[in-house]
């Protein structure tokens, strides 16, 4: 069996039935297919979300410390935690809209948990969490519109110095219609300390891998 197939099926015989319930109501509303209803697609996300995990070589580790920051309904941390990782999720609070209603009822449905509630803002460190990680994820987000190369360099800054282990991987997947995408697109990895490398694996994907501590 294929591992996409495994991940279907374990979806298929726990989860597949309450997202169903969570999602009837709001697919009734006729939302553009391209709303947050999209992820309410299990397939077309599991395929994105392990080709995600490929990249970050999450298929061929385990144990590892994963935070993904603008989670959504968990898809990310679903097929991490299929991997036998640590997941740890972050949204904002449901306060935010019926986009984060459904997030959060989406996460219940397939039995996750949602760790941290914070918004991402410009030059603004993130709130001390726990532990250091070893990926940290962020998909379908830039955060908020309008960033510099200035407000993406503390973003990184804060994410390395503060909050993964060395060694870690950092994976974007920039939305391209919020702001800050150009910012980044021209961003200079290389004059970030502790980065090893960046590299553009999509035209909207870059994963950025930090130094080890003997390096
Ligand atoms: C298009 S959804 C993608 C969800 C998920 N990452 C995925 O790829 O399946 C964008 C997510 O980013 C979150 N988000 C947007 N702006 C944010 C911010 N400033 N801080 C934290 N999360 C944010 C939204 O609430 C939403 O869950």
């Amino acid at each position: 069996m294929d591992t996409y197939q495994a991940i279907w099926n374990e979806y298929a015989n726990k989860h597949k039935a309450a997202l169903e319930a969570v999602a009837a109501p709001y697919q009734a509303m006729g939302l553009p297919i391209h709303s947050f209803v999209k992820y309410f697609n299990a397939e077309t996300q599991i395929r994105e979300k392990l080709h995600f995990a490929e990249l970050l070589g999450l298929t061929r580790s385990a144990g590892l410390n994963t935070l993904d920051i603008g989670c959504g309904m968990g898809w990310m941390s679903y097929v991490a935690h299929h991997f036998g990782h640590w997941v740890y999720m972050a949204d904002l609070p449901e306060s935010f809209g019926v986009s984060i209603e459904a997030y959060n009822a989406g996460i219940t449905a397939l039995g996750m948990y949602k760790t941290y509630e914070f918004a991402v803002r410009r030059q603004i460190p993130l709130p001390q969490m726990d532990l250091r990680y070893d990926v940290i994820t962020a998909t379908g987000t830039c955060f908020e519109k309008n960033w510099t190369g200035d407000d993406w360099r503390f973003f990184l800054a804060d994410l390395i110095d503060n909050h993964m282990n060395p060694g870690g991987k950092i994976f974007l997947q920039l939305n391209i219609t919020v702001g800050g995408y150009p910012a980044i697109k021209g961003f200079n990895f290389a004059a970030l300390p502790k980065i090893k490398k960046a590299e553009w694996t999509a035209s909207q994907e870059v994963l950025i891998t930090t130094q080890e501590a003997a390096e």
